[in-house]
């Protein structure tokens, strides 16, 4: 036997990723009537996860008219950077307190604002609320940071505990890193609103915790401004923030990688510390950003025609989602929170075994946690969701009465 038949033999084996087991389970299912509202992308009426009409366009002119493809840099589309800014915080420059690098997708702002907190301050705890998006406690973990999570729902699960999360927040120490998603939650569509974002600063500033904003749904949610206000309070609150954009989901261009980083420091020296640092670590993981994603993203953003045609396409989006909303908290009481959320997603209170009858019986697809995709509903099919799905949130709903119930007796 050669050495090298050895060299993974001392790795641990892996979970495969559940929600691509999903999509394959989806596939295989030969029902004509099964309902995936599992993966998180958005779909039309019909179904489809089409290439917007503003990205087809860009990418014609930039077939035409890019003239070379030499290398940009490890930060990246500069200008592409300024005009997501603009999106971000509705100023035209980016000031002399923040910078900005253009990253592959949101997972990759995400990783180097990870790796960038760890180099600055590794016994920094990144406190997250769950549930959350499966990939953020790993991302910090890999960077070398401890992870700690907090309360964020209420029983129901359709809201925000915000005492709880306030409370949950007092062992977080000074240094510690404070995630918050900035908009349209996954996977629960929660948001905080106006006056908690404001507390939210003010815990901050109070205990010196530094924000990381994860920003991957603007527009999708209740329009491009109002789903920034959330990150444009906290930003102008505190002096040192880090945020993750990512344009996968509001320009529909998934595979294309398309994110940012900017990060918010009080001094100019800090500042220039944390770019320096950043653009190394950006170096040593994959040298330079994709370029095609960002430049689709800038061509659209830098010329008025086209991104009245995108910002159009995005209302939509944004329409169709607000509208499944609508219909489904109108199908039944106990699904009236659904309407109160924003974003692709809503997590319905269903055990694991509930989720897999639901699979099994009615070919409703959605992962374990119940979380739904509300982009895979439509007209056609939202009359057989509801009565699929329904008897298990009735039964749940018993049973947390009853085990309220019996607490009480106990009481
Ligand atoms: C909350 C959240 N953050 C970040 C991302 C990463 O997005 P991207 O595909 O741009 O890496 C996702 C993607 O699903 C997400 O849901």
């Amino acid at each position: 036997m050669t050495l090298s038949a050895h060299a993974f033999a001392g790795l641990e084996p892996q979970k495969p990723d559940a929600l691509l087991a999903l999509i394959a389970q989806y596939r295989a299912d030969p029902r004509a009537d099964k309902i995936d509202v599992g993966v998180g992308v958005y779909r039309t009426e019909t179904g489809e996860t089409p290439v917007m009409r503003a990205v087809k366009d860009a990418e014609a002119a930039l077939l035409s008219g890019q003239d070379s493809k030499s290398y940009l840099g490890a930060e990246g589309d500069q200008r592409f950077a300024q005009l997501i800014w603009q999106l971000i915080s509705g100023k035209e420059q980016l000031g002399a307190h923040c910078f900005g690098l253009q990253t592959p997708g949101g997972t990759g702002a995400l990783r180097v604002g990870a790796e960038l907190l760890a180099r600055a301050r590794p016994d920094a705890r990144v406190w997250i609320g769950e549930p959350t998006w499966p990939n953020h406690a790993p991302i910090f973990r890999e960077a070398g940071l401890q992870v700690r999570t907090h309360a964020y729902l209420d029983a129901s699960g359709g809201h925000i505990d915000f005492d709880a999360v306030i409370s949950a927040l007092t062992e977080a120490a000074s240094g510690d890193v404070l995630l918050l998603h900035g908009c349209c939650h996954n996977p629960t569509g929660t948001q905080f609103s106006g006056e908690q974002w404001m507390a939210l600063s003010d815990l901050c500033n109070r205990r010196g915790l530094v924000p990381f904003i994860d920003l991957a749904y603007q527009g999708l949610g209740d329009g491009m401004d109002e789903d920034a206000q959330g990150a444009r309070r906290m930003l102008a609150a505190v002096p040192d923030a880090l945020l993750a954009y990512s344009c996968d989901k509001n320009f529909a261009v998934y595979r294309d990688r398309v994110g940012a980083l900017f990060v918010q420091s009080g001094t100019e020296q800090s500042l220039e510390l944390a770019r320096g640092n950043a653009l190394t670590i950006a170096r040593s993981l994959w040298s330079m950003p994709p370029d095609h994603g960002a430049a689709v993203v800038r061509t659209i953003l830098d010329d008025p025609a086209l991104r009245t045609v995108w910002e159009n396409e995005l209302a939509g989006m944004r329409d169709r989602l607000q509208a499944v909303r609508q219909g489904l908290a109108a199908a039944h009481p106990l699904l009236t929170s659904v309407a109160t959320q924003r974003g692709l997603f809503s997590l319905l209170p269903l055990s694991v075994e509930a989720v897999a009858a639901v699979r099994r019986t009615h070919g409703i697809y959605m992962p374990a946690d119940g979380r739904i995709n509300l982009a895979g509903l439509n007209q056609a099919n939202l009359g057989r969701f509801v009565p699929g799905v329904l008897p298990h949130l009735l039964a749940r709903d018993t049973s947390i009465f009853q085990s309220a119930k019996s607490q009480e007796l106990s009481a």
